[in-house]
Order: C-alpha cells, then sequence, then structure tokens
C-alpha cells in the first residue's frame, strides 16, 4: 500500500492483468534491467508479458491513466541502451517475446504478416520453407526480434540489395500509447492514401508506440550464390572493388562487408574452429556475396571473371571463392563473429558511422591519425558494410598489461566519442547509421540534428504520446 493506504501502481497493474501477466520475479527483473552491452542498469517495477495485441492494449492504456513509464523489449540485442528501463523502479518493461506468431504468408503476394516477437531467424525460415526470402540478415538473427529490427530499422549484411529494415515493410500493426490499435497491417505496394504512418514507428525506438505485428516484403529465394573472400591492400581500394564489382555484376551484388586483419585474428584468437581463408596476410579483406534468384546461373564464373580484373587492375592482392555452402559459412563466421570476438578481448567503444562511400577511406585516415597521436589506450577496429557507407569504427583496450587500460579508456570516452563523430559531421556523414539512439546517444542528437529536425520530432511525441510514457528519455531527453 502507498502511504494514505492507496494501492502503489505495481498493486493496481498486478490487480488489474494478475500474476501470469506482470512477473516480479527479482531474478527475471534483473534480466530485462539491462541492456546488451550493459551500459545502463535501471531497476523495472515489473515485466509485462502480453500474449496479444489486446493485452498490450489494457496494458497501455492502463499504464497512460497512471503515467507509468513503458519500456518495450524484443531480443535486448541493441546497442545504445534503449532497452532499460531506468533506476526509479517506476518504469514497466513490456516483452513482445510471447507475441511470436507468424500470422499468414502469401507466396503469390510475396508478403508475409508476423507477430513482433517472432525471432529473426524464424521469420527467414518460414520464409525460406515457403519457397520465398526474407533478405533482412545480422549477427544477432538467432536472439533479436522482428519488432526490435524495426524498431531500431536495422541493417546487417543484405542492405546493398535489399535496403533497411524500413524498405521490407509493406504495414504495421501499432498500439499506441493510449491504447488505441492502429493497423496498416495490409499487404499492398502501392497506396498513396495521404501520410505514410508506418514509417514513423520504425526506427522511433519504441518512443512513439508499440509495435505488435508487421507486414513484411518477401523476395524470390536466392538460387545460386558466389561468395568471394578478397584481400585488398587498403580501404581506398575496397572502395574500388566495390565500384568495380558493381559494373561486372550489378545487381547481383548482395553484400560487400570490409574486415582488417585485427579482426580476422581477434575472431580466430577467440573463437576455435574459425579458419583465415586467405594464406598470405593482408592489412585489409573484402568479404562480398554476388547472388541471383535464377538456378544454376554461373555466379562462381561470374565473379572469377570479375574478380581477376579487379587483380589486374591492382583493386586486390588476392581472392578465393568459396567451394561449398561449408566454406561460405566460414568465410561468414569470421565476419559475423567480430563483434563478439571483440567482447571477449576486453572493454571496447562502438562508433557506428556511415559517411559517402567515396569519402570513407579519407575518414578512415583521419580518425586513425588523430586516434594513433592521442590514444594509447586502444586499438582500432574497423570494419563494416561498406556497400553502404557504414563504418563500425570501434576501439578495443589495447594490451599494453597496464591494469588501469580499461578505466582510462572508459574515462575518455566522451572525449573521443565527441572527437571522430565531429570529424564524421565536418565529413557529411552520420553518427549512427543502423544502431539508432537508445539512450547513449541522445546528447549526439541534440548535438548534431539540425534544430529544426529536433523541434518536429519533439512535436511528433507529443503527437503521439501526450503522457511521456513511451521509453522515457531514448531517443528524445524526457520532458
Ligand atoms: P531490442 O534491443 O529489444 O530493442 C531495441 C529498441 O527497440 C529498444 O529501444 C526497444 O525499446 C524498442 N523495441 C523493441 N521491440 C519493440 C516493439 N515491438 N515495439 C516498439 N519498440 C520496440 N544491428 C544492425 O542494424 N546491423 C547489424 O549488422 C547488427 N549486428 C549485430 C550483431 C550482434 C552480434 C549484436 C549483438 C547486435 C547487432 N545489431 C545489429 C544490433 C541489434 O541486433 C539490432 O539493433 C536489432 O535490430 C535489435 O533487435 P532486438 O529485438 O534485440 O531489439
Ligand atoms: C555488425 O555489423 O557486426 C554490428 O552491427 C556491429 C557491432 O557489433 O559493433
Ligand atoms: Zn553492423
Amino acid at each position: 500500500m502507498m502511504p494514505g493506504g492507496a494501492a502503489s501502481p505495481l498493486q493496481q497493474l498486478i490487480a488489474r492483468f494478475g500474476t501470469a501477466l506482470i512477473v516480479t520475479d527479482p531474478q527475471q527483473l534483473a534480466a530485462v534491467s539491462v541492456d546488451h552491452r550493459q551500459l545502463y542498469r535501471g531497476k523495472a517495477l515489473a515485466l509485462a508479458l502480453p500474449r496479444s495485441t489486446a493485452e498490450v492494449s489494457q496494458l497501455l492504456a492502463f499504464c497512460n491513466a497512471l503515467r507509468i513509464g513503458v519500456v518495450p523489449q524484443g531480443g535486448n540485442t541493441s546497442y545504445c541502451g534503449g532497452t532499460a528501463p531506468d533506476e526509479s523502479g517506476r518504469q514497466l518493461v513490456l516483452s513482445l517475446r510471447r507475441l511470436n506468431a507468424i500470422r499468414d504468408l502469401q507466396p503469390l503476394n510475396n508478403s508475409m504478416v508476423v507477430e513482433a516477437g517472432c525471432i529473426l531467424a524464424d521469420v527467414q525460415t518460414a520464409a525460406t520453407a515457403a519457397g520465398r526470402f526474407f533478405p533482412l540478415s545480422l549477427g544477432a538473427e538467432g536472439s533479436c526480434h522482428i519488432g526490435g529490427n524495426l524498431s531500431t530499422n536495422a541493417g546487417g549484411v543484405n542492405v546493398v540489395r535489399y535496403g533497411m529494415a524500413r524498405d521490407l515493410v509493406l504495414g504495421l500493426e501499432v498500439v499506441l500509447a493510449d491504447g488505441r490499435v492502429l493497423s496498416t497491417l495490409g499487404a499492398l505496394r502501392k497506396d498513396n492514401t495521404g501520410y505514410d504512418l508506418r514509417h514513423l514507428f520504425i526506427g522511433a525506438e519504441g518512443t512513439l508506440g508499440v509495435i505488435t505485428a508487421a507486414s513484411l516484403k518477401l523476395f524470390p529465394a536466392p538460387r545460386s550464390i558466389a561468395c568471394g573472400f578478397t584481400a585488398v591492400p587498403d580501404p581506398a581500394a575496397a572502395v574500388g572493388l566495390l565500384a568495380h564489382l558493381r559494373e561486372h555484376c550489378g545487381d547481383l551484388v548482395t553484400s560487400f562487408e570490409l574486415i582488417p586483419a585485427v579482426a580476422v585474428e581477434l575472431v580466430q584468437r577467440h573463437l576455435p574452429g574459425s579458419r583465415a581463408p586467405l594464406a598470405a596476410g593482408s592489412p585489409w579483406y573484402v568479404l562480398c556475396e554476388i547472388t541471383s534468384a535464377v538456378a544454376a546461373e554461373a555466379l562462381d564464373e561470374r565473379l572469377e571473371e570479375a574478380l581477376g580484373a579487379a587483380l589486374e587492375a591492382g583493386l586486390l592482392t588476392d581472392a578465393v571463392i568459396a567451394q561449398s555452402e561449408r566454406e561460405r559459412q566460414e568465410f561468414w563466421f569470421l565476419r559475423e563473429n567480430i563483434p563478439e570476438a571483440q567482447r571477449r578481448d576486453g572493454p571496447s567503444l562502438k562508433h557506428d558511422v556511415s559517411l559517402p562511400i567515396n569519402r570513407l577511406p579519407e575518414f578512415i585516415e583521419r580518425a586513425s591519425d588523430w586516434l594513433a597521436r592521442e590514444v594509447a589506450e586502444a586499438y582500432i577496429v574497423c570494419y563494416g558494410h561498406v556497400g553502404d557507407g557504414n563504418l563500425h569504427f570501434n576501439l578495443n583496450q589495447s594490451r599494453s598489461g597496464a591494469t588501469d587500460t580499461a578505466d582510462r579508456l572508459a574515462g575518455r570516452e566522451h572525449e573521443i566519442r565527441r572527437a571522430l563523430h565531429d570529424l564524421v559531421k565536418d565529413m557529411d556523414g552520420s553518427f549512427s547509421a543502423e544502431h539508432g539512439i537508445g539512450r547513449h546517444k541522445v546528447e549526439e542528437l541534440e548535438r548534431y540534428a539540425p534544430p529544426l529536425e529536433l523541434e518536429l520530432m519533439q512535436a511528433i511525441k507529443r503527437a503521439f504520446d501526450p503522457n511521456g510514457i513511451m521509453n522515457p528519455g531514448k531517443v528524445l531527453r524526457a520532458t
């Protein structure tokens, strides 16, 4: 009871929804009160586990009336602290994990309707089982949810060909802060009927409403795939190779990932069984893939020809094409496990930046020079989706042997971030390419977004969530 005998918000939640929906077990609350990178450890009021859109709707209406902050949570794999409740003990974590049905799949319309709590890998598998392809793919796909992917507008490794999560959506079902359900779940490819509201919720990180289901685009399944692992002398050659591959293979280019030698070494050091595809060392590598929906298309020959011409042009120094699906998986294992290898190697700082593709080499050079001069506590692990102009310009604690290196690096996080993001801004780039804002980058958004853009975002927030209950303090500062 609250002082004076009134029931507390938690008591009222339990009285209204019961303990099957409102979990208060301390262990479960501790697990959902911290984000994936453990940047923020909050204190949840409780964990809500609704089983249907109707229950999400009732929960939000109730929380809105009582002004209880609600923190939506999918697979909790995001990088900017968007999933952690604050430290007040007054915010409810709302997990979508029980909303995990595939509601519909229409191969002839190339579309499927899935609930927000479906694990991304399960969405991909269902599409494949129907002879179709859902292209969103990223290292966390075994645990992230489609609702989380859409709420962060995730990118991943197939953006070159298929676009970001936003580009894969036909419609959404969203529960608004006041509990009303907005459904645009149609399966239409053309629908010009006024403002396209779905795009406001994509990338909103749970600050405007809760996505409960999505109508997704499917594509013809790739039936021919050629995957190459190439050694390149420097990032400029990698950018040249991308243009070259596009000239030779056009829209078949599906993935184009830059990998530095230090990342290959990290994965080999921390994940036993991984194999470097090329024997001779190189400072940089590119993992590239071309795919076609046409069965038995001679893609290996096509890629070999393109890479051969690139070798002659000095854009690469060596290359190998996967000879089997197993070998292809080995190439991808190296790429997908870079974040995990970095994590196992020790504390790191992440910078998820994008630039015009032609300016990537200049950025890498300028940022690396600055770090070499100014930051002895870290070494650079710069890799990523170069085909999309997106670099993960990460830093790992140097292996100097000094016991206080981690503390010194953490202490300089703000200064390092500022220098790198100022450089990004100076070069017409973005300080958040695919990981979003969460709580971690609110200050960055305030610093780098044009004032008018911020003003409009705040107006949208007020229009959708006048009481400020939706994921307070994420993306925009809580008011
Ligand atoms: P969560 O972390 O649970 O939530 C993310 C945000 O969305 C939070 O603010 C949350 O409140 C909100 N939210 C979640 N579900 C809903 C919903 N249903 N309605 C409204 N709001 C909601 N990201 C990339 O873009 N590209 C990559 O290549 C990539 N690789 C990764 C590799 C690894 C190994 C890891 C650990 C992460 C990677 N990520 C990548 C980051 C992460 O996987 C993505 O951001 C992913 O889209 C998050 O999904 P999630 O279900 O875990 O969301
Ligand atoms: C990736 O592409 O591997 C992730 O988005 C980056 C990261 O984990 O730092
Ligand atoms: Zn990424």
